[in-house]
Parts: C-alpha cells; sequence; structure tokens
C-alpha cells in the first residue's frame, strides 16, 4: 500500500517535471523586437512577419519583402507582396514557407480536355527569393503523364521534368513516387523563377477508367506522401506548400559590408554568413544570443541556465550566465568544468586553488620569520644595549674587585636584567615600597626566597648614574651589621640597579615622629641605636686608605630591622676622601636641617659635616621633635638652632620627649644632650670627631645596662625593671646590646684587616 502510494507519488513528480520542461522548451517567447519598429505590424494571425519584412513601405528592407496582410473570410492571411502567393510561416533562418498552386490537367472520356491550369510563380522581382532546392520536389501524378519545370536560374533559362506512367490501378504503390502514378525529381539550387507545365502523350484515355487527371506541383517533400488515392483526391487541392529561401541583396558579405549603411547584419551580435542556395547573404545572431540579427538591438543573450537543454551543468544551480555564454561551477570542495560533457566535478581542490593556498602559506612562512627575525634583532639589539650599559656601568672594574676578593663573594653579586624582573614582577607599582632621594625602592624577591630591596633610579640622569656606582664602589668595601648590606646590583640598565637586603622596620624617622611608634620607642633603644649610628659613622670615617663621608645622615636614612638594631643607608652622595687630602671641595649635599652650615658657607667637606649631622639626630632622638618646623618662630626653626638656644637657657627637660624625660636618668640624658651639643658647634674644628662620639655614647649605653650600679635612682631603676618585665623588647634589647659590642669590635679589627689588605 505505502509503497504503492510512493510509486504513485514518484510517477506525479515526474510527469510533472516532464510537462513543466516541455513548457519551457516550447514556450520561447519571443520577448525581443522582431520588427522594424514598434508601429510596424510584426503579427498578421498567428504568423509573425519580422523585418526584413513588412507589410508597408517603412517597414520593409525593400520591395522585395513586402508582405500583404489581408482578410480572406474569417481569416488573416499573409500574401508575398500583392501576389496570390500565401505565406504560412517567415522564419529569420531563410526561409518562407508558401503555400504554391498546383497545375492541373483532365480529361473527359472522349478525349477532349476537360480542365488544364499551368500556373507559374515569380517569386520576387530581384533574386532574393529562390526555391529551396533540398526541401521542395518536383512532383507528377497521373498515369500517362509528363511534367516540365521551366525557370531562370542564374542568368539563363532551366528547364528539368519527369513522366509518369501506369498500366492499371495495381501498379501503384502507396508511399512510393518512383514513376508508377507518380514521379518526382530534385531542382537545382538558385533557381529564381518558375513555370509548370503538364501534358499527356495519349490524353489518359487507356487509364481513364481509373485516372481521369493529372498534376504537377513543387512540393515540401515531408508534406507529401503518395497515395493511389491522389489519382482522383488531388482534383480538389488548389495549393500545397512549398520553401522558398530568402537572402539579402546580391553579393558576398565582404561585399555587402563595404556599404555599412546597407550592410543588413546591423547587430555587433550578429554575424554575416553565405547560404547555400540564393544569391546574396544572410545574417545571424552569434552563438549564444537568440532574436532578430537584421535589428540594431535584436540579438540577445540567451540565459543558457534557465534551459536544461542549453546548458550542460552538472547543477543547474551553480550554472552562472555570461553575456553570449554560461559558466558552471563546482560546490564547495570540488574542482572540475562542472559540465556533464566535460570532465564534471572532482571531489578535492583545484590546481589554481593549491596554488593559491601554497602561496598564501608561504607569505605567511615568510612573514613569520621576518617576525622572528624581527624579535631576534631586537633582542641582540638589548643584549648589545645591555653589556654597552655594563660596561659603561663600569662593570669590568666591579667585575674585577669582586674576583680579586679573597673572601667568597656571598655579599655583592652582579645580577641579570632578568633576574630582577622577575623579582620584582616586571617592577610592578605595587612592590613599591619607598621613594627615596634619587630612585624608586623596590621589594623583590629571589628565587632562593631571600626577600630584597631594588633601588631603581626615576630619571635618566647621568649625575644620578654616578651615584649609583658611589654607592655601589663605597658600599662594597664596607661590611658592617649596621649598615645595610648590599647584594649585589644589575649594571646591564641604563641607570644601574642596587639590590639591598631588605630591612622591614621601617626608619628611625618613623620611629621618632609617628605617634604610634614613637609611644613605645623606648629611650633605652634611642640610645642604643644614637651609639650604633655613631659607631657606624666612627667606622666610616677611620677606614684607613680613603676614609668615607656619608653626607646624608638623617633619621630618614637610618633603617631600623626587626630586632630595631640600626642599619645606616643610602651612600648615593657620599664621598671617598684620599688620604693626602683631609678636606673636599664639592657642590653642597645634603638635607636641609641636617646641613653642617660652616660647609654650607665654605663648600668645604670635611668629616666633621657628618658630626654635625649626627648632632641633629641625637637632638632629634632626645626631642622627639621634627627637624624644621614651620609652626616654630623663625629662629628656631631648626631643630639645631632651637636645642642651643634651649641649652644655652638652661631649660633641656623641657624639650625632651616624653617617654626619654619619663625613662631616662637625668644625667645620663644631660651627658647625651652635652654630646649634641658638641656636635653642632658652629666651627667644625671645635666639635668632636666621631670616633669620640661613638665611645661616650657607648659608655653611656653601657651604663644605662646595669643602671641598679649607680645609686641614687631607685625609684627610675624601679621603673626600668617594671616595663623591662612587661616589654619583651628590652631583653632583645639587652642581648642585642651585647652583640653591638662584639660586632663593633669585630669590625674594628676587620677594618684594620681591610684597610692592610688594600
Ligand atoms: C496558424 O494557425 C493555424 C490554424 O489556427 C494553424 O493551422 C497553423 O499551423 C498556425 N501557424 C503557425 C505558424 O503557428
Ligand atoms: C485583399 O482583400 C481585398 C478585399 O478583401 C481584395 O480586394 C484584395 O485583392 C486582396 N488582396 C490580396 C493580395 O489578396
Ligand atoms: C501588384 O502591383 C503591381 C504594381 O506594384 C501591379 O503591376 C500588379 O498588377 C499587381 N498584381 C496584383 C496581382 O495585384
Ligand atoms: C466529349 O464529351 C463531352 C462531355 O462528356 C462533351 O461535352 C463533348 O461534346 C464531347 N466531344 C465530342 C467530340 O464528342
Ligand atoms: C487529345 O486532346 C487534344 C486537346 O484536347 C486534342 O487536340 C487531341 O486530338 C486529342 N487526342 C486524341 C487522341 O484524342
Ligand atoms: C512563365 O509563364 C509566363 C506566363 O505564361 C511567361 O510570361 C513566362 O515567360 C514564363 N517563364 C518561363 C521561364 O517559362
Ligand atoms: C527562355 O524562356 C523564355 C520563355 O519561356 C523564352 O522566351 C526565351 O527565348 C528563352 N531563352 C532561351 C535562351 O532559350
Ligand atoms: C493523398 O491521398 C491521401 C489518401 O487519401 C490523403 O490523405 C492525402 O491528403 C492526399 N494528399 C494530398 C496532397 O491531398
Ligand atoms: C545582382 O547581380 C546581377 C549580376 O551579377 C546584376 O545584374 C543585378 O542587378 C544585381 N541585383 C542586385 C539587386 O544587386
Ligand atoms: C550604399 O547603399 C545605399 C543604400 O542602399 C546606396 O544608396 C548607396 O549608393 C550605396 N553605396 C555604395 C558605395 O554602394
Ligand atoms: C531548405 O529549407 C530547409 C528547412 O525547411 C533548410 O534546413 C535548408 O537549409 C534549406 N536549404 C537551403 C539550400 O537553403
Ligand atoms: C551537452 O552535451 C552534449 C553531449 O555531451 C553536446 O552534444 C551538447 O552540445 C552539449 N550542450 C551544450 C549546450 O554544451
Amino acid at each position: 500500500m505505502g509503497f504503492l502510494q510512493i510509486q504513485l507519488i514518484n510517477l506525479l513528480a515526474i510527469l510533472l517535471i516532464i510537462t513543466s520542461s516541455k513548457s519551457s522548451l516550447t514556450a520561447t517567447p519571443p520577448n525581443f523586437p522582431i520588427a522594424l519598429n514598434p508601429n510596424c505590424i510584426d503579427h498578421c494571425g498567428n504568423i509573425s512577419i519580422p523585418y526584413p519584412f513588412g507589410t508597408t513601405k517603412e517597414c520593409y528592407r525593400s520591395s522585395d519583402f513586402l508582405v500583404t496582410c489581408n482578410q480572406t473570410f474569417d481569416q488573416l492571411k499573409v500574401f508575398l507582396r500583392n501576389s496570390s502567393i500565401e505565406i504560412t510561416d517567415i522564419s529569420l533562418d531563410g526561409q518562407l514557407r508558401v503555400l504554391q498552386f498546383i497545375a492541373h490537367d483532365c480529361y473527359n472520356q472522349n478525349g477532349t480536355r476537360a480542365f488544364r491550369n499551368n500556373p507559374w510563380i515569380r517569386l520576387a522581382k530581384s533574386r532574393s527569393l529562390t526555391v529551396n532546392n533540398t526541401a521542395n520536389k518536383f512532383t507528377v501524378i497521373g498515369c500517362d503523364t509528363y511534367g516540365f519545370i521551366f525557370g531562370r536560374r542564374l542568368d539563363r533559362n532551366y528547364t528539368t521534368g519527369c513522366t509518369a506512367m501506369c498500366y492499371a490501378k495495381d501498379d501503384l504503390i502507396k508511399g512510393s513516387c518512383t514513376g508508377s502514378g507518380c514521379c518526382q525529381t530534385s531542382i537545382p539550387e538558385q533557381v529564381w523563377r518558375v513555370n509548370l507545365s503538364l501534358g499527356s502523350y495519349h490524353n489518359l484515355s487507356h487509364v481513364w477508367s481509373f485516372d481521369k487527371c493529372s498534376y504537377a506541383f513543387l512540393v515540401e517533400e515531408s508534406a507529401f506522401s503518395f497515395s493511389p488515392e491522389n489519382l482522383t483526391n488531388l482534383r480538389n487541392v488548389e495549393k500545397l506548400p512549398m520553401v522558398v529561401d530568402w537572402a539579402i541583396g546580391n553579393g558576398t558579405c565582404e561585399e555587402a559590408q563595404m556599404n555599412a549603411s546597407s550592410y543588413a547584419c546591423k547587430n555587433v551580435n550578429s554575424k554575416c554568413y553565405k547560404p547555400r542556395n540564393g544569391y546574396g547573404y544572410r545574417c545571424s545572431c552569434s552563438e549564444g544570443y537568440q532574436g532578430n540579427p537584421y535589428l540594431i538591438d535584436g540579438c540577445q543573450d540567451v540565459n543558457e541556465c534557465e534551459d536544461p537543454y542549453l546548458n550542460n551543468c552538472t547543477d543547474i544551480k551553480l550554472c552562472k550566465n555570461t553575456n553570449g555564454s554560461f559558466h558552471c561551477a563546482c560546490p564547495k570542495g570540488y574542482h572540475g568544468d562542472g559540465r556533464k560533457d566535460g570532465r564534471g566535478c572532482i571531489r578535492g581542490e583545484s590546481l589554481a586553488f593549491k596554488l593559491a593556498a601554497g602561496i598564501s602559506l608561504g607569505i605567511i612562512v615568510l612573514l613569520l620569520v621576518a617576525y622572528w627575525l624581527h624579535l631576534e634583532l631586537k633582542r641582540r639589539r638589548h643584549t648589545k644595549m645591555r653589556q654597552m650599559f655594563f660596561l659603561q656601568n663600569g662593570g669590568m672594574l666591579l667585575q674585577e674587585k669582586i674576583s680579586r676578593r679573597e673572601r667568597p663573594s656571598n655579599t655583592t653579586t652582579i645580577f641579570s636584567e632578568l633576574e630582577l624582573q622577575n623579582a620584582t614582577n616586571n617592577f610592578d607599582n605595587n612592590m613599591i615600597i619607598g621613594k627615596g632621594g634619587f630612585g624608586i625602592v623596590y621589594k623583590g624577591f629571589l628565587p632562593d626566597n631571600r626577600i630584597v630591596a631594588i633601588k631603581k633610579s626615576k630619571e635618566v640622569d647621568p649625575n644620578q648614574i654616578e651615584q649609583f656606582i658611589n654607592e655601589v664602589i663605597i658600599l662594597s668595601q664596607i661590611n658592617h651589621r649596621n649598615v645595610v648590606k648590599l647584594l649585589g646590583c644589575c649594571l646591564e640598565t641604563q641607570i644601574p640597579l642596587l639590590v639591598y637586603e631588605f630591612i622591614n622596620n621601617g626608619t628611625l624617622f618613623e620611629h621618632i615622629h609617628n605617634e604610634a611608634k614613637a609611644h613605645f620607642f623606648s629611650w633605652e633603644i634611642r640610645l642604643k641605636i644614637a651609639a650604633e649610628t655613631a659607631n657606624v659613622l666612627a667606622y666610616l670615617h677611620s677606614i684607613a686608605s680613603t676614609p668615607i663621608i656619608h653626607r646624608d645622615v638623617k633619621s630618614a636614612n637610618i633603617l631600623l630591622d626587626q630586632t630595631l638594631t640600626a642599619k645606616v643607608s643610602d651612600f648615593g652622595a657620599s664621598r671617598l676622601v684620599p688620604l693626602d687630602q683631609t678636606q673636599l671641595s664639592t657642590l653642597v649635599h645634603g638635607t636641609l636641617g641636617y646641613l653642617d652650615p660652616e660647609y654650607m658657607q665654605t663648600n668645604l667637606l670635611t668629616e666633621k659635616s657628618d658630626v654635625y649631622s649626627f648632632g641633629v639626630v641625637l637632638v632629634e632622638l632626645l626631642t622627639g621633635k621634627k627637624v624644621l618646623s614651620f609652626d616654630r618662630p623663625e629662629e628656631e626653626r631648626g631643630l639645631a638652632n632651637l636645642f642651643l638656644s634651649v641649652m644655652k637657657k638652661d631649660q633641656l627637660f623641657e624639650i625632651l620627649e616624653e617617654n626619654v624625660m619619663r625613662e631616662g636618668n637625668k644625667k645620663q640624658l644631660t651627658k647625651v644632650a652635652m654630646v649634641a651639643k658638641s656636635c653642632l658647634h658652629v666651627k667644625g674644628d671645635e666639635r668632636p670627631c666621631m670616633k669620640e662620639v661613638a665611645m661616650e655614647l657607648e659608655g653611656l649605653v653601657l651604663g644605662e645596662k646595669h643602671p641598679w650600679v649607680q645609686t641614687g635612682h631607685d625609684e627610675e631603676v624601679k621603673v626600668f625593671l617594671l616595663e623591662g618585665e612587661f616589654s619583651g623588647a628590652i631583653n632583645v634589647g639587652e642581648d642585642n646590646s651585647t652583640s653591638i659590642d662584639f660586632d663593633s669590635a669585630k669590625d674594628h679589627v676587620m677594618l684594620s684587616t681591610m684597610g692592610g689588605g688594600r
């Protein structure tokens, strides 16, 4: 049941396709113009009248192509010129189908002629129309009959004919026209005028019983097939179809083309050809075009894609019409000509596609190689630059120095730029821990889990490079537990980077001036830090070969570690003083408030400048006051001046910091204040040297450590012990203090060995 239904549907579909394709084939509507202009009649009944034919002078090419459209009875008929030759079809291929009178010759029983006509056809005044020699046959019907055709061919007379005989009706064979009752003969080309003539040898007397008439006619062979009945029934037939060829003019194409105004093939897409029959030439539309080639706009493109009979594309949907032609495409992933009669479509890409793909791949590879080369060049240039910086930054010198050291140089390493980039997350802003006088300090993590501080200059300034180099050179000579250790440096960048041990507990400045921190910043610690700082400065000043002047001693440059041990930093401005020069003439360098007034005036740098600055730090520690404050009266803006004036008035205890006042014993505080005062002497010569200051302060630290040895301060001792019990920091401090002594002693020893080594 279901199978049957499917079959039925299939059949229906096939039928539909067949009918639709048939209709598309037959219905090629002449939507293109065929007449010369819209005013010309292009149809008469169902017969089209294409140019060069026309019904009026304005519409035909010459009078040879005049046709008449006439109403005869109830039918519209077309006639050649004003003749009685009826036209049933006009083809632009060069043919006319006309109805031609046939010749009759009929007799009575007694042998007298009953009826006769010998028609003649004058097709045209000129030789534009000729009898088609392949489609037509001269035919004679009868059993005692001869027929002639007289005509004009070229410029001469032309005659041919044939004889049809028979002796009994049985001699006649249906469909055979070979002489028995019917004879046929061909006619040559270029016959353009014909008369027909018919005769009988015996006036049909012996065959009259079955043949009373003879007939002769030129007929379209396919339109006539002999039948014995035709001996009688042709009597009532007046006309039979005949094919006439028509052509333009009288000469060849070449001759015609010489006169452009008379040349008939007006359309650009038309061509001229010489017909086999006839005297002139014909026009036809070029291949791929259809229409009337005798009109200027007559030939129009054929859309082959609309008609499956005109294109052989494997898929009609992929057919693309072009002017005069069409193109078959292949689906994606296939190649070929896409034609049923050609190579069709083959899976895979075409050679052109492969070529294009290859070329584009090549270009991509080329670009990649170029890019790689660019990167490589950049890398090399970068490396070269790093090497240049390395050299420029005194890398060789430093390397030499480091390698010459006897001690294993775990102290100074030369880092690569990459190592430091990795350590600081490519110098991320989040890693910034401080912006110093002339640089940014980043926190960094080395692969061996060490935390470091990396100092990098903000700007490109040759002076700053100098300062960095200075610092490297100085710090590489110093190894002191109270100096921030320089772990290494990186010379590959334009400005060298310095890598220090990371001191994580802030600066002395913070501890003094931050209220929260200051509260827990005991006098004992302050004194210890003062002693440590003094010790470091004394050490720097006493280095045998080249004493070092720090030049920027201030609370902000004294870092504190977890155990509140002082670490002096920032040796950027420091100066090495050769032995033979005790005074250096330099540009004034330092921080306002800490600056030695004598140095400011004379520009002469001595170790005593550091002493002055240290004095200010000492006062800062004692008073907890800012070094410069615009809240104070003008002459007391500088802390040093304020302190000196207070000392003069003997009002020391009025400006001491709260904690300091509470914790320190007055005698000790007074002693420290006296040290500070001596350090702040306007004349450098009258200031003590750093060694003296360090010894004095160390002595006081030792005294402070065993306060119970001293008598008369029981209450203070009690307070101290009480605080000591509650604050572990002091115990730590005590341990540290002992280690200070040990270390500083060691430093002194080391100092002398180092000096001697050099
Ligand atoms: C014109 O119509 C007649 C009858 O209607 C028909 O016999 C003839 O074949 C048609 N001619 C053409 C050219 O269609
Ligand atoms: C056309 O028809 C008219 C009258 O109907 C007639 O007078 C004329 O002779 C005819 N012409 C031809 C060529 O048949
Ligand atoms: C056709 O017209 C021509 C003049 O153009 C004339 O001489 C001739 O007799 C006419 N023939 C017929 C059949 O009317
Ligand atoms: C021949 O026959 C026809 C008609 O059949 C007649 O009209 C005619 O006169 C006859 N002629 C002779 C000479 O008998
Ligand atoms: C044949 O017909 C012609 C013309 O009608 C006539 O002159 C002739 O005598 C006839 N011949 C015979 C044998 O009847
Ligand atoms: C054809 O017949 C006509 C009239 O009978 C005559 O004028 C003409 O010369 C003939 N042509 C030929 C080629 O015999
Ligand atoms: C050609 O035929 C015509 C008419 O039939 C005749 O008048 C003429 O003399 C013929 N010419 C020759 C050269 O035979
Ligand atoms: C010839 O005879 C056959 C049979 O009667 C007929 O069909 C045909 O139409 C006749 N031919 C012509 C041209 O009349
Ligand atoms: C055709 O050519 C012949 C001779 O070649 C000439 O006599 C005749 O006039 C020409 N006719 C036309 C229409 O050109
Ligand atoms: C060209 O053709 C036109 C019109 O047919 C004609 O008047 C003219 O004389 C021709 N010129 C030549 C050179 O044949
Ligand atoms: C005769 O007419 C037929 C069409 O009926 C055509 O195909 C053929 O080419 C013509 N012959 C010549 C010699 O033009
Ligand atoms: C289509 O193919 C057939 C045979 O393969 C060929 O004869 C015909 O000319 C082709 N048609 C077109 C429009 O190319």
